[in-house]
C-alpha cells in the first residue's frame, strides 16, 4: 500500500505518514485494546473538540488507561495537526492504545506506555444528491458486545455489520437488539412519528454520539417535538422519517429500508429543518473561529 503523503502524529512527532511505525507487540495490533475519536474539522476549526476529548476521557477512563495528555496538550496536539494538512475540511482520527507489551498475555502489562496515533482525512460531506435525495439502509441484529458506549477500536463486530451495507449496495446497516432500535454499524438512528422527533436514550448499548447529542440540542432550540425514549423496531419500520447522524455524514435521511419505502420515500419535513439547522451551526462555529 503506498501512504498518503501527509503528516501523522505518533507519540508526540509529527512526521509523514510513512515514516511513523509501531511494534508489532502494540496490543492495539494484537487485541485490539484501545479506544479512538473521530473530529470533524471545518475550514480548519474542529466541531465541539471539548466534547469529543470529554468522550475520549471516559472511553480511556472505561477501558482503565490513564489519559496520556492534559486538556492544553491535546489542543495543542490537534490544532498543530490540522495546520499540517493540505486540505480545510478533514477528518481528525485520534487513536490511544495500551501499547507494546511482550511477553502476550490478555491480562494488562505491569507497566503501560500507551500509544497515541493521530492523522487526518479529507473530510468530504456528504453529496447534495444524498442531501436532496437521502440513502437506503438494510437491517439487521446487533451482535456486538454490552459495551457499546466505550469507543473502542475493536470494531469486527461493527465491520462486519458495515459489509452488510455495502454488499446490499446501500449506506448504512441499522441495527436492532431484543426488539428495539439501537444505533447504526457507524452512526446514530433516530426517526420522526407524526410530528415528534424520537431518539433513543444513551445506553450501554449504543455509543451516544457527538452528532446525535448537537442535533438533540438543535432541536430543543428551535422547539422540534422531541422524545428520548425507547424505540420499537417496529415503530421504525413504520417511520414517516428515520435519520442517521455522525461526524463523518452529519444527518442525513434514510429512505429505503430493506428495500422497502420509509414513508413516500423521500427526505422529510423535519429532516429539512434539521439539516438547515445543523448547516447554520456549523457555519457559524466556522465563521466565530472557536469550538460552540
Ligand atoms: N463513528 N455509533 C457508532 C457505532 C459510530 O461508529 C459512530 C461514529 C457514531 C456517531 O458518533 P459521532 O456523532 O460522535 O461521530 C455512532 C465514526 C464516524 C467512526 O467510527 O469513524
Amino acid at each position: 500500500m503506498d501512504f498518503p503523503p501527509l503528516v501523522g502524529f505518533l507519540n508526540g512527532r509529527f512526521a509523514p505518514l510513512a515514516d511513523l511505525q509501531i511494534s508489532v507487540l502494540d496490543r492495539g495490533f494484537l487485541f485490539g485494546d484501545g479506544v479512538y475519536e473521530a473530529i470533524p474539522v471545518y475550514n480548519r476549526h474542529p466541531l465541539r473538540l471539548t466534547e469529543h476529548l470529554c468522550r475520549l476521557a471516559v472511553s480511556l477512563a472505561a477501558i482503565n488507561m490513564p489519559n496520556p495528555y492534559g486538556e492544553a496538550e491535546w489542543l495543542s496536539f490537534i490544532h498543530a495537526l490540522i495546520q499540517e494538512q493540505p486540505f480545510s475540511d478533514q477528518s481528525v482520527y485520534v487513536q490511544i492504545t495500551r501499547g507494546p507489551a511482550f511477553p502476550r498475555n490478555h491480562a494488562f502489562p505491569a507497566t503501560t506506555e500507551p500509544t497515541v496515533f493521530m492523522f487526518a482525512d479529507e473530510l468530504l460531506p456528504p453529496s447534495k444528491e444524498a442531501v436532496a435525495n437521502g440513502v437506503a439502509a438494510v437491517s439487521a441484529t446487533d451482535i456486538r458486545w454490552l459495551q457499546c458506549n466505550i469507543k473502542a477500536i475493536s470494531l469486527l463486530a461493527n465491520v462486519l455489520l458495515k459489509q452488510q451495507a455495502v454488499d446490499a449496495g446501500v449506506a448504512e446497516t441499522i441495527l436492532f437488539r431484543g426488539g428495539y432500535l439501537q444505533e447504526g454499524a457507524s452512526s446514530n438512528i433516530l426517526i420522526v412519528k407524526e410530528g415528534v422527533l424520537l431518539a433513543p436514550p444513551p445506553s450501554n448499548l449504543m455509543l451516544t454520539g457527538i452528532t446525535y447529542d448537537l442535533v438533540i440540542e438543535l432541536a430543543k432550540q428551535h422547539n422540534m417535538p422531541l422524545e428520548v425514549r425507547a424505540i420499537l423496531q417496529q415503530e421504525v419500520l413504520d417511520a414517516d422519517e428515520i435519520w442517521l447522524t455522525s461526524s463523518s455524514k452529519e444527518v442525513l435521511a434514510v429512505v429505503s429500508l430493506d428495500g422497502k419505502p420509509v414513508a413516500n420515500g423521500l427526505p422529510g419535513p423535519l429532516y429539512q429543518m434539521m439539516y438547515d439547522y445543523f448547516q447554520v451551526f456549523k457555519n457559524e462555529a466556522m465563521r466565530l473561529g472557536k469550538d460552540k
